[in-house]
């Protein structure tokens, strides 16, 4: 039998995604989002939802532009920093001894040591209650050939990304691959 645990922002898995964005001034910064994901094949589009009170939201407002950086598991450490610090505070990415790269094409910086970037223009925002939500177009992905598989394609078990679980409040890997998509169901199919 199934027990209600009544109306919470429960979902698996979270993913962990670092918002990365210029202030007005040009100053870096990076903070931790689970609030988020791909929102569109055409365009493609990410959306993420900021709270007002974040130095991001300041930012966001001001640039109109941002990266998602995938963080890997060596780093869990500096992605929960970003979680847990503000750039009003502090100039978090160079604290964390991390290196906050330019993108050519949208204007904002990225983290150099983490191996996937997508570079996003605003296109669009939601208000949601507390959160704003940010729709960006996705106007190119950067990925370090170290994590390319034999295939040219990104490979996830190099990328290492992880997960974040609300209710425990913690992190974990990505587990193993246990099925082929759009085809461990073909048997079923009529
Ligand atoms: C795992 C995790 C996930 C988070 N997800 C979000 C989120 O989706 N949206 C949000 O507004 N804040 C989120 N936060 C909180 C911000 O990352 C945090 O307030 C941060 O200090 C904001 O940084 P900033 O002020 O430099 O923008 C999250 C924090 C953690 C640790």
């Amino acid at each position: 039998m199934k027990q209600s645990i009544g109306a919470k922002t429960l979902l698996y898995p979270h993913p962990v995604l670092i918002v990365c964005t210029y202030d007005a001034a040009g100053n870096p910064d990076a903070m931790t989002a689970a609030w988020g994901g791909i929102c569109s094949s055409d365009p493609p589009s990410i959306a993420v939802s900021i709270q007002k009170v974040r130095k991001t939201y300041e930012n966001l407002m001001a640039t109109s532009a941002f990266t998602v950086c995938i963080p890997p598991a060596n780093h869990v450490a500096e992605a929960d920093y970003f979680g847990i610090e503000s750039g009003k505070n502090t100039d978090k990415i160079r604290v964390a001894g991390l290196t906050a790269v330019r993108s050519e094409v949208v204007n904002a910086p990225y983290i150099g040591e983490f191996p996937v970037v997508i570079e996003c223009r605003v296109m669009q925002t939601v208000e949601i209650g507390i959160h704003t939500q940010f729709i960006g177009e996705i106007v190119d992905v950067k990925v370090d050939e170290s994590v390319l598989g034999a295939d040219g394609k990104p490979d996830v078990e190099k990328i290492a990304p992880f997960i974040y679980d609300s209710a425990a409040r913690t992190y974990r890997a990505v587990g193993r691959e246990i099925a082929r998509a759009f085809s461990a169901g073909l048997a079923l199919k009529k």
